[in-house]
């Protein structure tokens, strides 16, 4: 009997070694954007997988500001490795926007239970949607503005503020030129909101002489290369500001115990 008992309990220990050793769990922690009010979204990084990476990933138990998960919400392979995203709330998402989820709102005392109401309210009713552009249409060449062609998009999720002030506030990127907002707004026929860019475009020149036309290319080719060249270094700074602010606000919060535990959910079961 004292025989048996030991052996089963070599097993046990044996198993427990083995999956101790094999034990996926997570790393690296980084805090992303917000998703949508009251959720963000972090990334880990899953070690120690065998064969079933992808599986593990949605099985291994993390533990994310004191907010516990079965595994992640979502996997994907990256290389030779596995990231897995968490949906975690997090009321200093308080925007509706992508755009606008990255600006840190301060949250006061009293913002605070307001805030968790509509979070309560928001997360079982469907998401909020902020207004944005439906396909864009690439239009005629502007006769007065060389070098500019019209495009236009309509207005989608318009709310129901005032619909020339929503339409003049929203950006969009058309052929990889950047809009703060269109150049102006207006409601066709069917009362669809339509904003208007101008955007640069150097098939659009109405120029009899051959030569400049030549050298018109020349220059604009130049320009955009140079302007592209010039978003790109733009868009990496902003990047790594936003990076570095993010590691800064992961120190400050810790003691919000943004300490990420890495425990097998089948190790613990077993312990
Ligand atoms: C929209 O607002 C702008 C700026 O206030 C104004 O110039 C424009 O005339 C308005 N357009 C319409 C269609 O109301």
């Amino acid at each position: 009997m004292a025989k048996l008992s030991s052996v089963i309990l070599g097993a046990l220990l044996l198993l427990l070694v083995a999956q101790c050793a094999t034990a996926a769990r997570w790393t690296s922690p980084v805090r992303g954007g917000c998703l949508r009010r009251g959720t963000r979204r972090w990334t880990a990084t899953l070690v120690d997988f065998g064969p079933d990476g992808l599986g593990l990933c949605r099985r291994t138990y993390a533990n994310i500001g004191g907010q516990r998960f079965n595994g992640a919400n979502e996997c994907r392979q990256a290389g030779r490795g596995i990231i897995g995203t968490f949906y975690v709330n997090d009321r200093t998402c308080t925007r509706f926007t992508d755009q606008e989820a990255e600006a840190v709102v301060p949250v006061t005392e009293e913002m605070v239970t307001v805030i968790e109401e509509v979070v309560a309210v928001t997360e079982e009713v469907a998401p909020v949607f902020a207004p944005h552009w439906g396909r864009f249409h690439r239009d005629g060449c502007l006769r007065k503005k060389r070098g500019y062609r019209r495009w236009t998009a309509r207005l989608l999720d318009v709310g129901s503020g005032n619909w020339n002030a929503t339409c003049l506030r929203t950006p969009a990127t058309i052929r990889r030129q950047k809009f703060a907002h269109p150049a102006h707004c207006r409601k066709n026929r069917k009362g669809h909101v339509i904003g208007v860019f101008y955007v640069r475009d150097r098939t659009c020149r109405r120029v009899s002489d051959l030569q400049e036309a030549l050298e018109l290319e020349m220059e604009t080719v130049h320009f955009e290369e140079a302007a592209l060249n010039l978003q790109e270094a733009l868009a990496f700074e902003v990047e790594s500001a936003l990076e570095v602010e993010d590691a800064v606000n992961v120190d400050e919060n810790e003691d919000v115990n943004v300490e990420f535990e890495a425990v097998d959910v089948e190790a613990e079961a077993l312990g």
